[in-house]
């Protein structure tokens, strides 16, 4: 649709040529998503940062340039493969979306020396709202589909992990509740039958209260693992503070800001913490990890960083054992349905980076 666009804007204004960039919000710069041909080809392959070039100053600025001379104008950026040398003049205007948010630029040249005038600018800048407009249409779409995707496989995943804490705590009751319970039996069992002797008596029942504290310890155990009961009584920043406590081995820093968030968001972002840090405690012989979690303008981000070896995030799909490691997409799950976005940093040698941020809006 863009190169579509772009044909159609270099006839309406009698120009020569015309670029449509999009902005790449993840990695703060545009890329060229449509031309007119010869380009079109180049669609996808040219990148500007924000503010370099012509356009980069219109994406940074929001306001549409006028530049009759691009050899005087200082914003002027050449790039080899689009040819620069073949013209002369050029305006370019930003493409704005909704809220008047930059999503692109459009720029058309002309070979020809010429000033554009305001009626350009205005047909570029209505052109480029429908263009910014359905641009944000298909972001969104992308973004809902790849989060129904996920929701379809958090809902099998989370029967399967269902299943598997089912069997674990099936475990935990017969070995930590179970046993205990059936010695108490026998102890009581034996104080009655020996009732005529107080200190056989006494015996046993001091035997059943030890067992029965032990069990009462074993259920309590079971509890706490299967819901952070902290962050009920002391919200997101204190729970995450007494979990970098149980960190063995590396020095652990902790930053955490006050940040209070939806009960559902404080869960998922506490799981990805614990996750990370088991990896950290795990995988990477660190010898430092830093928790921080902080609020800017309004949305929140969680860092687990640490100082070990690292690894190649696109290869990390098998734990030790060769079985599929769930950690790290349970992590990238648990982030997406809550809004969030994940992102892991790590290259051989050089540490990991986990970083949450929750959008303002959710948060
Ligand atoms: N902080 C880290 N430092 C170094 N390697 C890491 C780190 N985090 C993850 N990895 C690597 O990525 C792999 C995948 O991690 P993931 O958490 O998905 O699985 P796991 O920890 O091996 O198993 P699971 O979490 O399912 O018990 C790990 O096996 C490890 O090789
Ligand atoms: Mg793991």
């Amino acid at each position: 649709m863009a190169e579509q666009v772009a044909v159609l804007v270099t006839e309406a204004t009698e120009s020569d040529v015309c670029f449509v960039h999009v902005i790449d919000d993840a990695r703060r710069c545009l890329v060229l998503m449509g031309a007119t041909p010869p380009f079109t080809s180049l669609s996808g392959t040219v990148e500007l940062a924000l503010g370099q070039g012509v356009a980069g100053w219109v994406a940074l600025h929001a306001k549409p340039a006028v530049v009759p001379d691009k050899w005087k104008d200082e914003r002027y950026f050449y790039i080899p493969e689009l040819r620069g040398e073949e013209y002369e003049s050029l305006v370019s205007v930003p493409l704005l979306g909704r809220g008047q948010h930059v999503v692109g630029v459009i720029n058309v040249h002309s070979r020809k020396p010429r000033r554009y005038g305001n009626h350009d600018v205005a047909l570029l800048s209505h052109v480029g709202s429908l263009l910014a407009h359905t641009i944000e249409n298909a972001r969104l779409y992308e973004q809902l589909a790849l989060r129904e995707q996920m929701l379809e496989q958090f809902a099998a995943r989370t029967v399967e992990a269902q299943e598997i804490e089912r069997r674990h705590l099936a475990g935990e009751i017969h070995d930590g509740i179970s046993q205990p319970l059936i010695s108490l039996w026998y102890h009581l069992q034996a104080a009655e039958a020996f009732a005529q002797d107080p200190a056989v008596v006494a015996h046993e029942l001091g035997k059943a209260k030890d067992l029965t504290g032990a069990a009462l310890d074993e259920a309590r155990r079971a509890i706490a693992g299967l819901r952070p009961s902290t962050l009920d009584d002391l919200g997101l920043g204190p729970s995450l503070e007494s979990l970098a406590h149980t960190v063995a081995g590396p020095e652990v820093e902790v930053d955490i800001g006050a940040a209070r968030l939806p009960a559902h968001a404080e869960v998922a972002l506490y799981r990805i913490a614990q996750e990370a840090l088991q990896n950290v405690m795990k995988h990477a012989g660190a010898s430092r990890v830093s928790l921080r979690l902080s609020t800017d303008h309004g949305s929140v981000r969680l860092v687990v960083e640490d100082d070990g070896r690292g690894f190649q995030p696109a290869e990390a799909g098998r734990n030790r054992n060769g079985d599929p490691a769930y950690g790290l997409v349970g992590m990238r799950e648990r982030a997406e349905l809550v809004g969030a976005r994940l992102q892991i940093t790590s290259t051989p040698g050089s540490g990991t980076k986990v970083l949450v941020e929750m959008p303002a809006a959710l948060a």
